[in-house]
């Protein structure tokens, strides 16, 4: 059957993704990739809901304790009562990762010209990516380690090739983002659900979360309800109206563009080379690889579970998901 077969691979293909990231959830994927009885439970949602980032958070936050054995995530969803399932139909993994701004400063700071920039997040969930200078930075490169930034708390990275790290964080002129769901940091279950979307061992992004959350509690961001490819044009024409006319504006997005059918991302990226016109605008993805095909094929090709970083619709460099490591060729 085919539906069967489609859960199959796109577990196995997580498996793959989360492979030396989360011994607990790979194996959970791999599971899953074996066994019939829960592949029949997923196939009675519908299409969307059966990614296995949803379904193991709602599992969990519905009382499954992490990391276990692929058995125990096995009985939770075969004994459901309806809860679990209730979860997975009513929310939607929008795992908001700070981290990357690790791996998206290099980017920001190699876009061409000098000052204050805006930054406009397409898919920005919580908003959480949109405060680099709330953040100091420590990369850790074949040349020692390279800082960036007074304030705490730190994020850290390995990178590798000849990324031009700043010496200093961005000034940010204007900040803002679109979500077709945008998440409230204030609110207790959106932080409690935002949590559980954090990979079972993940002891330090769930800390790191926390911070965020502070200072997106602390400075609310502006973001945008609605759908990006509607939303984008109007909101970068603000922002460029709001800037000093030597500012930059970075429209960026990390984990996004692999949410649209084929036809979205081709009109994505289409209105992005539109906007690009205007030589203010600048444009900064870091996205699964068949997410922006365009962008991919600038560069080499990605190792497995990589994202592609890319500048003005140029892949720059190969990152980690969640912002662990940069490999740079620019
Ligand atoms: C995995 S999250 C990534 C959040 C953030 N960019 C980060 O890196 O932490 C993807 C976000 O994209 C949003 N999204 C997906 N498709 C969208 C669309 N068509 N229009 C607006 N937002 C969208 C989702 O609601 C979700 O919040």
């Amino acid at each position: 059957m085919q539906v069967l077969a489609d859960i199959q691979t796109a577990y196995r293909n997580f498996a793959v993704y989360a492979a030396g990231n989360s011994p607990c959830f790979e194996e959970w994927a791999l599971g899953v990739a074996a066994d019939r009885q829960v592949q029949r439970w997923l196939a009675r949602l519908p299409e969307p809901k059966r990614q296995p980032n949803l379904v193991f958070a709602a599992a969990r936050w519905d009382g499954l304790v992490a990391p276990a054995p692929y058995g125990d995530l096995r009985e939770a969803l075969l004994g459901d009562t309806g809860r679990i399932r209730a979860t997975i139909l009513e929310r939607a993994t929008q795992t908001n990762e700070v981290g990357r701004l690790a791996t998206l400063l290099p980017a920001f700071a190699s876009v061409p010209g000098t000052g204050a920039v805006g930054l406009l997040e397409v898919g920005a969930s919580a908003g959480l990516c949109l405060y680099p200078d709330r953040w100091s930075y420590s990369w850790t490169t074949d040349h020692g380690t390279v800082t960036a930034g007074s304030a705490a708390p730190t994020l850290f990275a390995d990178v590798s090739g000849p990324a031009a790290l700043p010496d200093d964080v961005p000034e940010v002129a204007w900040r803002g983002g679109i979500d077709r769901n945008p998440l409230d940091a204030a609110d207790p279950e959106t932080s409690r659900w935002l949590l559980t979307l954090v990979w079972p061992e993940h002891e330090d992004r769930r800390a790191r979360l926390e911070e965020a959350l502070d200072i997106a509690r602390r400075e609310p961001p502006g973001l945008r309800r609605g759908d990006l490819l509607q939303e984008l044009p109007g909101l970068a024409a603000e922002a460029l109206a709001a800037l000093p006319d030597d500012a930059r504006l970075l429209v960026f997005h990390s984990a996004v563009i692999a949410y649209l059918d084929v036809h979205g991302r081709e009109l994505f990226a289409a209105l992005m080379r539109d906007l690009l016109t205007d030589p203010r605008l600048h444009w900064v993805s870091n996205e699964r690889p068949r997410a922006l095909p365009t962008v991919t094929a600038t560069g080499p090709e990605p190792p497995p579970g990589r994202y592609v970083l890319g500048i003005d619709g140029h892949a720059v460099g190969h990152t980690h998901q969640h912002g662990r490591s940069l490999h740079w060729w620019g």
